[in-house]
């Protein structure tokens, strides 16, 4: 029995997270991840990255060729940076953690996010990344085509209004010319846009659990995660 026991605690799980824009996803990813000791990873970041390069080179994303061409020059990492205490993402050899979180990439990340071709190249790059297990990776599409049988699904969801407001506090600080009204028009377009595409659009798969974090503090959501990992 405690050998049972013991093989049950070592035995690692994949955690998927998926929600509306901003809805603390990434927040509550990098909480578990922390509290088990698994690997979080930023689906997001990756479409952010795919979408910063595709401006800075001025690929015409409805040319198919064109878009195959520039993927195959896009090379992506993930790498622990000590200073921020954060696994942070590397375009072809380059951090831009913190230039993807920009504005202009929010503007047009979803209509990226929505091409055939760029969602293979990501989901197959993610699932690599699942492949020991004792991983949390948060997104739209996770629970229902990067892990469809992952043991763990979160499906996030906050007010409109309280999503607004905490992703206007974070983008601020970077850039006090930002307005909440651009804000909410950018996450109700990425909402739209992520739950209507054809390919692996944002929807809850049907075998996960819901948490609205509007009213919960940070210390309340991961207590509700974790007692679901404990299940
Ligand atoms: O942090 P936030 O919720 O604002 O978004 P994100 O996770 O950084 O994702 C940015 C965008 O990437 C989303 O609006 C989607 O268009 C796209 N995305 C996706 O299509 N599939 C994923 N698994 C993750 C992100």
């Amino acid at each position: 029995m405690q050998h049972f026991c013991a093989a049950m605690e070592n035995k690692k799980i994949i955690i998927t997270i998926d929600g509306w824009s901003s809805c603390g996803k990434s927040t509550l990813a990098k909480q578990l991840a922390k509290e088990l000791g698994y690997v979080y990873i930023d689906s997001g970041a990756m479409y952010r990255a795919i979408t910063l390069y595709f401006l800075r080179n001025h690929i015409d994303w409805t040319d198919t060729a064109e878009v195959n061409t520039a993927l195959e020059n896009i090379h992506i990492d993930f790498e622990y940076n000590p200073k921020s205490q954060q696994s942070e993402i590397i375009l072809n050899g380059e951090n831009v953690e913190y230039v993807i979180r920009d504005l202009v990439i929010a503007e047009k990340v979803s209509d990226v996010a929505a091409i055939k071709e760029v969602r293979s190249f990501a989901v197959a790059q993610q699932q690599k990344m699942g492949e020991k297990k004792g991983v949390v990776m948060d997104g739209r599409d996770i629970g229902t085509t990067v892990f469809p049988t992952a043991e763990l699904k979160i499906f996030m969801t906050a007010d409109i209004a309280v999503r607004v407001e905490r992703r206007f506090k974070e983008m601020y600080e970077k850039n006090p010319n930002i307005t909440l009204e651009e804000v909410k028009t950018n996450l109700e377009m990425r909402d739209y846009i992520d739950s209507h595409r054809e390919v692996s659009p944002l929807r809850k798969a049907d075998d996960a659990i819901e948490i609205d974090n509007t009213h919960l503090t940070m210390e309340e959501q991961l207590k509700i995660a974790l007692d679901l990992v404990n299940k």
